[in-house]
């Protein structure tokens, strides 16, 4: 099949993914977007963009033609003198690293975290209907991956608005719109880490697996920076992500009430809901490949040293892939084929503890409260990489038997 490739100069037309329009509705963007063809080269940005399903899922398989290594973020970091060792790297260097930390993130691995993930879940949970009243950012999305994280890793961060700032900031400074202050924000997080959270990780964790022992083989660089950043970037993350995720399910169950009594009628449906979320309110906008050489897409020719913006949330909507994408519907057959974990080689390592996370509070959620309701006006974030909130007032309504 031949795909029509359009070119738009976002100075002068409205299909720049980062103006103020975009940014303030980004799925009407990606529906414009769209309209363009599912690969658009926007001269003003000197970027491609890859919107549709199918032409995603191909660029993040074809690894050899769209690299990692030269950066998967809108600029090329320049103030971090070490890369991101699995995120940044390409095959073998990027294989033997991950095979260094994969057996912590097995399906029964991941298990042994349960008990302590649905433990804080359930006191989120119990906080929740106690405020009744509160910035579900806050409470709910900022306080589950803080203390998830820290059972994960072993690492205590000082507290969760800095480490919330601290993973925001780590997308942020790659963005058109990142500043020097962004930069500075994840060297303070780095250094950090290596000067008060590592001393201070218990004798066994994942941490000190990585730091100390060089990964499950033992094969991760003697020299302690390739752990030092190996750690720190599950660790970073894992924090944003989840968190913005969180903050989005709310919000949707807020729109979708029928959904939200549909969840506490068929618990069975929590599993695929997780899904579901994931597709509709997937927090990445982008991750990004370079090429080296001319590359193919389906008709589309990407010429070398190209900039190539691979559209996850996008990709997680497209009509072709997902019929009426946007309605929630957590009885979706397909949820689970959505692009928020990306694919291919570099597919999130912590999907499983994400998916750990945001079942365990549906379960505890849905036990204790009949409806969201907002009770203000939510504010998005400025981010131009991650879909979230800044705030989200919102009101529950308590389960029958549950008092506030
Ligand atoms: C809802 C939550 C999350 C979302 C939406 C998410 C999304 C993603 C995406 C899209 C990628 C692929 C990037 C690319 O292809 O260039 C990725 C990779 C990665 N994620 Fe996640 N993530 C989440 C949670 C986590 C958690 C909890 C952890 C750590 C425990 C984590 C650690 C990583 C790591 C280390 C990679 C790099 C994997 C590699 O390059 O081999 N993520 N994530």
């Amino acid at each position: 099949m031949t795909i029509a490739t359009s070119t738009i100069d976002a100075s002068n037309s409205d299909l720049d993914p980062y103006s103020p329009r975009a940014q303030a509705d980004p799925h009407a963007f990606y529906d414009r977007l769209r309209q363009q063809g599912p690969v658009v080269y926007v001269p003003g940005r000197d970027v491609w963009l890859v919107s549709g399903y199918a032409q995603a899922v191909a660029v993040l398989r074809n690894h050899a033609d769209f690299v990692s290594g030269d950066g998967v973020t809108f600029n090329v970091p320049s103030t971090r003198t070490e890369r991101y060792p699995l995120i940044e790297n390409d095959p073998p260097l990027h294989d033997r690293i991950r095979r260094s930390v994969q057996p912590s993130f097995t399906k029964r691995a991941i298990e042994s975290f349960a008990p302590g993930v649905e433990n804080a879940a359930s006191e989120i949970a119990h906080d929740a209907v106690e405020l009744g009243e509160f910035d579900a950012v806050e409470v709910i999305a900022r306080a589950m991956p803080d203390q998830a994280m820290t059972l994960l890793t072993g690492i205590t961060p000082p507290s969760a608005e800095a480490l919330a700032e601290w993973s925001d900031a780590t997308s942020r400074g790659e963005e058109p719109a990142g500043t020097q202050q962004h930069s500075e924000s994840v060297m303070e997080a780095l250094t950090w880490l290596a000067t008060e959270g590592l001393p201070a990780m218990p004798a066994h964790c994942l941490g000190r697996l990585i730091v100390d022992s060089g990964g499950h083989d033992g094969r991760l660089d003697e020299d302690g920076s390739q752990r030092l950043m190996t750690l720190a970037s599950m660790w970073l993350a894992g924090i944003d992500s989840t968190g913005a995720l969180l903050g989005n399910a709310i919000d949707a169950f807020v729109d979708h009430p029928d959904q939200w009594d549909l969840l506490r009628s068929r618990p069975d449906l929590i599993p695929n809901a997780a899904e579901e979320l994931l597709r509709f309110g997937a927090p990445f906008k982008a991750f990004f490949r370079r090429t080296r050489t001319t590359a193919h897409v389906d008709g589309a020719e990407i010429p070398a040293g190209a900039r190539v913006a691979v559209m996850l949330a996008a990709a997680s909507r497209d009509p072709l892939q997902f019929p009426d994408p946007h309605r929630l519907d957590i009885t979706r057959e397909n949820a689970k084929s959505h692009l928020a974990f990306g694919n291919g080689l570099h597919v999130c390592l912590g999907s499983p503890f994400a998916r750990l996370e945001v079942v365990s509070l549906l379960a505890e959620l849905a036990r204790r409260v009949a409806r969201f309701e907002r009770a203000g006006e939510a504010r998005r974030s400025p981010s131009q990489t991650v879909h979230k909130f800044d705030t989200l007032p919102v009101r529950v309504v308590p389960a029958e038997g549950e008092s506030k």
